[in-house]
């Protein structure tokens, strides 16, 4: 265990990239050696990644092969999961996430994440934007927080069909604009990393294209790390894959490699529909 240390005092590491291609850039987030345990049972087996910043990177891989587990681990979503705990080391901007000290509500700010469901609070549009930058302490007049509220809203691509209609619950809108309000509610808060999890998995195909549409947007602002089960959705959306298999990447590379150029068998199977 460290010691407790102020986060602008914590030594930024540098560590050899495990897989960073030619054109990533320094990485964002740096995973060593992690695994996931529940309990006894180990979820994740010892993976490390760097994640670029640039980029959308898809995490694909078969149902139960440990993506959520990772993912929750990029921003200690793990660490509200009663038995579940975190080996290894996970940078953000080379320092760790893990060290005591670090405050969490702060990182689960800069490392924003969307689920499977979108889970707005059952609270006003408004309300549902404006409560994160308000506990944050990142306004200080109710105009500025108005146009926090309208840019986020205007960045998730949701402002046109609810500028009319803010005091409007969030729960009442349609599942795709809810995604887009949750999608709002990280941007909000002003984060560095979006992770999603399966975003469109609720979503019918029309919500499903303009979430994807979003991302592309939002690809250079934000590094994104999205979870799916749909390789044409990974195909479309990513630039960067890494295919997970038994709580072990098996191969990283880029999104047209991994799907059309494969190394490994295993990748070669999953991604020719042999199991999955
Ligand atoms: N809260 C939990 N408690 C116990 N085991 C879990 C929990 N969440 C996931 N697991 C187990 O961890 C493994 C990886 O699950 P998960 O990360 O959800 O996979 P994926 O997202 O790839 O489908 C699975 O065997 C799953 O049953
Ligand atoms: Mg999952």
């Amino acid at each position: 265990m460290n010691a407790p240390l102020p986060l602008h005092d914590a030594p930024a590491q540098t560590a050899p990239s495990v897989n960073a291609l030619p054109d990533d850039g320094p990485a964002k987030i740096s995973a060593r050696n992690v695994s996931v345990f529940y309990g006894a049972k180990r979820a994740i087996d010892d993976v490390s990644i760097d994640v670029p910043n640039d980029y959308v990177t898809a995490f694909i891989g078969p149902s139960g092969c440990g993506k959520s587990t990772f993912l929750r681990s990029l921003n200690r979503m793990n660490d509200t999961i009663a038995g579940a705990h975190v080996e290894g080391e996970i940078l953000l901007d080379g320092q760790d996430i893990y060290r005591s000290g670090m405050d969490v509500v702060q990182l689960r700010a800069r490392v924003g994440m969307v689920f499977q469901k979108p889970n707005p609070f059952p609270k006003s549009i408004y309300e549902n934007i404006a409560y994160g930058p308000r506990i944050h302490g990142l306004t200080t007049s109710k105009s500025e927080l108005d146009g926090i509220v309208e840019s986020s809203l205007q960045r998730a691509g949701l402002w046109d069909e609810v500028k009319d209609r803010l005091a409007d619950s969030g729960t009442a809108l349609s599942g795709g604009q809810q995604q887009r309000l949750c999608i709002a509610r990280a941007i909000a808060v002003d984060p560095e990393v979006i992770l999603m999890d399966e975003p469109c998995s609720a979503l019918d195909p029309i919500a499903t294209a303009r979430i994807e549409e979003l991302i592309d947007e939002l690809r250079g602002r934000y590094a994104i790390v999205i979870v799916t089960h749909s390789m044409q959705q990974a195909a479309r959306v990513s630039q960067r894959t890494a295919f997970f298999h038994m709580g072990k990447i098996v191969e990283y590379g880029t999104t047209s490699d991994i799907f059309t150029n494969p190394r490994e068998e295993r990748t070669k199977d999953y991604i020719t529909g042999r199991y999955g």
